[in-house]
């Protein structure tokens, strides 16, 4: 089974979140997982994944405007109806709106007929919630490393659930 990983990034943070969350992806049997940034998607591949997340750093309280605008033009293209998808998001504070950001990506989900997940609580710890939150480099954002591997290894044993190998 195919997943991918989506995500904006100017300056690597959410970059480097991604690929930790397709690295516990890709811990899963059965699983081959890819991150794209969304200058550069490989559309057929992500066509045929069942599950996918989406990232984005956090602006002014909101996913970046190149994420909207992604989610708005591109994300149609990716047959989400019926797949599981997920959403995480890099931020400089705390309180800077990260898990509003997250809301934003799964509700464009939603429209799309997608399946949220994220394990929220039901795992122990680390609990996430909604999906994983970065705080960059103001707090050292490696810091934040496990939670994302652990969250792409949640995502991908529940795609695998549903959907098989
Ligand atoms: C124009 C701009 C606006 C930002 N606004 C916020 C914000 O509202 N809240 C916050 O917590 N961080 C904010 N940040 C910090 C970024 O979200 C954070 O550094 C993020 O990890 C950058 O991701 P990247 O390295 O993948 O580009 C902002 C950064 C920039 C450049």
């Amino acid at each position: 089974m195919k997943a991918a990983v989506i995500y904006h990034s100017v300056t690597g943070n959410t970059k480097n979140m991604g690929e930790l969350i397709a690295k516990g992806m890709n811990s899963v049997e059965g699983v081959e997982a890819k991150a794209f940034p969304i200058e550069n998607v490989d559309t057929d591949f992500a066509n045929e994944a069942k599950c996918i997340v989406f990232g984005s750093p956090i602006y002014a309280a909101h996913i970046t405007g190149q994420m909207m605008n992604y989610m708005l033009a591109e994300a149609g293209k990716l047959a989400l109806a019926g797949k599981l998808v997920g959403a995480y998001t890099t931020a400089q504070y705390v309180h800077g709106g990260a898990e509003l950001g997250i809301r934003e990506l799964l509700d464009h989900c939603m429209v799309m007929g997608a399946l949220v997940y994220s394990g929220g609580g039901s795992f122990g710890k680390p609990v996430i919630h909604l999906g994983p939150v970065g705080i960059d480099n103001t707090l050292d954002i490696n810091q934040f490393a496990e939670n994302f591997e652990v969250y792409g290894k949640r995502m991908a044993r529940k795609a695998v659930e549903l959907f098989g190998e």
